[in-house]
């Protein structure tokens, strides 16, 4: 696949190699394309772009931005460039007040920030996936109790069935919770993920469904 990774975060950088390592072709993008010249120097394949050219360059869009820089990110990619594509939502709506108590604050309140972006991008197929988990483990986790669970959602099924082809291909087990309405449910995970890293500094773990 032709994937463009909109964001030079942990995210975008752990995701890039994550795909470039599964020979997909990959390019990634940023404001400021001279933070990335170390990393993609060192990965055959990978190549830095404005937001705009990686949104043209991808048959996928990964978006991992700031979550309150999501809207602003994908106007600039242009409406036009995300049409009909995969857009593998990796983001949370993360304000800007510190954690109280170990507790991010989320900036939305009943609707999800992916309702959001599904709705101003009605064109894009949005899948919310790797937003539950650290970077350091959305490629090949190795933790003690197996694959873990990535829990999905979106309103396009074959763009579910690819991106479960992504994470099937990275090592997890996948929980497809249905349409766009479940990101409500889904992105508060990440808050509930965070808690032992602000407690405990134990930032080593993953959700896993068990039956
Ligand atoms: N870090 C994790 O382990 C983790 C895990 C799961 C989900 N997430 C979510 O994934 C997303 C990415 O997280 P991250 O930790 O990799 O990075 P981040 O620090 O949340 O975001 C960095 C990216 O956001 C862009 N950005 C920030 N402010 C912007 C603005 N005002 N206008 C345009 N772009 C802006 C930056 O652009 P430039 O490249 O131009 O600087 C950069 O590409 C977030 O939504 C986060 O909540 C993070």
């Amino acid at each position: 696949m032709k994937v463009g990774i909109l964001g030079s975060g942990d995210v975008g950088k752990a995701l890039a190699a994550g795909f470039s390592q599964h020979r997909h072709s990959v390019t990634i993008g940023t404001r400021d394309p001279a933070k990335l010249a170390a990393f993609a120097s060192q990965r055959q394949g990978v190549r830095v772009a404005s937001f705009r050219e990686t949104s043209t360059f991808g048959d996928v869009i990964v978006l991992a931005v700031k979550g309150s820089a999501a809207a602003d990110v994908l106007r600039d990619a242009d409406e036009d460039h995300i049409e009909g594509k995969i857009v593998i939502d990796t983001t949370n709506p993360i304000s800007d007040t510190p954690p109280k108590n170990g507790v991010l604050d989320y900036f939305t309140s009943e609707e999800s920030l992916m309702e959001r972006l599904q709705r101003e991008f009605s064109g894009a197929r949005f899948v919310k996936a790797f937003s539950c988990v650290g970077s350091a483990l959305m490629v090949h986790p190795k933790l003690s109790g197996g694959p873990p669970t990535m829990f999905i959602c979106g309103n396009d099924a074959e763009a579910k069935n690819t991106v479960t082809g992504v994470l099937d291909q990275f090592g997890w087990e996948v929980e497809d919770l249905g349409a766009v309405e479940a990101a409500r449910a889904i992105e508060p995970l990440a808050v509930l993920w965070c808690i032992p890293g602000f407690l405990r500094n134990d930032w080593v773990h993953a959700f896993k469904m068990l039956r």
